[in-house]
């Protein structure tokens, strides 16, 4: 631990990463497909408010925490609170790390697949067809070798901007492609709108319809807040951990969160009215991205770019998230076992592909690996870290601020870099408190549906 630690080189370049970890499947796949299902701009109220109060309380206090120690997460809470349990909280996000980038490689090799579909006009035989498109993506998906072909590539993109470091490798990559990102999903979302009868996709993304709200979008709202601001497996810790004093994390946490609720909106919008345009299925959940897109960009003038342009921003969008959870495990084993960078990555990136590998053909392609939940091991691995790992990480490390490590001096760290502005001590903590309350709430909802089989809410 004698090296010195590496840093980002500009506060923009952090913010851009912590942005592209942030920005990701769950916001152009996931957001829109579950707002479509639950009440649109109802829906997206419940978010918003989920995410401005428990997600902001928690991207800032792994900030701090991450800064305040200069350590991956760990690390960061043995410092903070030595020869205590507290450090398990770090194991947990190091195992969530495992869990999450498993199924989510898997998801990375898909777009690419994708990527190469739309560019050799492999949709033109889909188009109008979504039943076709669903028994194509169902054939590819179910199959062994092909997907597992695609996930390796898609990690091997990981660990290449990893090995690079947090300068050279996660900040040079995130500065490219985050505008890139932007930019595109803003073309696309012109697009649409100018399409005829664009336009009816906005309603039904904002327009609130409370009767679609039931008391389990709810909870799904806030499982999401969690996913989508990448929180509660300590990758904002990792992240903040090469910052220095200068840096306002108030101010850094609020453009991220402002960030990924615009892009996942901007991608809405994009998706929606391209499909109410074409008269496709708003509501298909999850077919969405692979099953209904790919059949109707033919239908579009230029069809081919398009559906290249929008694979290419979701290949771009995964690649930035899936490099900060891959950062993780590679902090852990550099920080805590003194490993190289290099060989943290390869090692890990390595195991964690052979995991996703499993993951992959427990979609049908020869194991039939059926989870204890019963249902297949990718699934298991997606349920265990929405629905539990990262909300348990979050209330964790929100009641660690608050009873282990203190107000004080957790107010003092979070001072640091905030010149003038002035914050009410009072109101971090209520916000804190209410934080780990509803996830508490939540968590205990789930668990109970888990055993009892039912919800006490939704
Ligand atoms: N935030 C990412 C997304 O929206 C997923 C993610 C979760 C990334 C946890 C890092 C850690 O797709």
């Amino acid at each position: 631990m004698s090296q010195k630690r590496e840093q980002w080189g500009s506060k923009l370049g952090f913010i851009l990463a912590a942005t592209g970890s942030a920005v990701g499947i769950g916001n152009i796949w996931k957001y829109p497909s579950i707002a479509g299902q639950n009440g649109g701009g109802a829906f997206t109220l419940i978010y918003l408010v989920c995410i401005f109060i428990v997600g902001l309380s928690i991207v800032v206090a792994e900030f701090v925490i991450g800064r305040k120690t200069q350590l991956s997460p760990v690390g960061a809470f043995e410092k903070l609170a030595p020869n205590s349990n507290w450090k398990w909280v770090g194991y947990l996000g190091v195992a969530s790390a495992f869990v999450i980038l498993s199924f989510y490689g898997v998801v990375g090799g898909w777009i690419l697949k994708y990527i190469i579909d739309s560019i050799s006009g492999g949709f033109s035989s889909l188009s109008g067809n979504p039943e076709v498109a669903g028994t194509v993506f169902d054939s590819f998906v179910t199959s062994s070798f092909s997907p597992i072909l695609y996930q390796v590539l898609f990690m091997g993109f990981c660990i290449f901007v990893i090995v690079q470091g947090v300068k050279g490798g996660i900040e040079k990559w995130s500065k490219i492609m985050m505008p890139i990102i932007i930019v595109l999903l803003g073309v696309l979302a012109i697009r649409g709108m100018t399409l005829e009868g664009g336009m009816e996709g906005l309603s039904f993304l904002f327009n609130p319809r409370f009767e679609d709200l039931t008391a389990s979008a709810i909870v799904l709202a806030l499982g999401h807040s969690f996913f989508t601001v990448s929180l509660g497996m300590g990758t904002m810790i990792t992240y903040g951990s090469y910052l220095d004093k200068k840096q306002n994390l108030m101010t850094s946490a609020v453009w991220v969160i402002f960030l990924d609720t615009a892009i996942a909106m901007l991608a809405g919008v994009a998706i929606f009215t391209t499909v109410f345009a074409l008269g496709a299925n708003p509501a298909e959940g999850p077919g969405l991205i692979f099953v209904i897109l790919p059949s109707i960009f033919p239908q579009l003038a230029g069809g081919a770019i398009w559906g290249t342009l929008f694979f290419i921003l979701l290949f771009m969008a995964a690649l930035t998230s899936a490099i900060s959870i891959l950062e993780v495990v590679t902090a852990y084993f550099i920080d805590q076992k003194g490993w190289s960078r290099k060989k943290a990555t390869i090692q890990f990136g390595g195991i964690i592909t052979i995991v996703g590998v499993f993951c992959s053909l427990s979609l049908g392609g020869g194991i039939n690996l059926t989870g204890f939940l019963g249902m297949p091991f990718f699934d298991v691995m997606d349920y265990l870290s929405s629905k539990y790992m990262l909300p348990i990480g979050g209330m964790l490390t929100a009641i660690f601020i608050l009873n282990k490590w203190g107000l004080k001096e957790y107010m003092n760290e979070l001072r640091q870099g905030m010149d003038n502005m002035s914050l009410s001590e009072n109101l971090i903590k209520i916000f804190l408190i209410i934080a780990a309350t509803i996830v508490a709430f939540i968590i205990f909802n789930e668990i109970y549906f888990a055993i009892v089989g039912k919800a006490l809410i939704g």
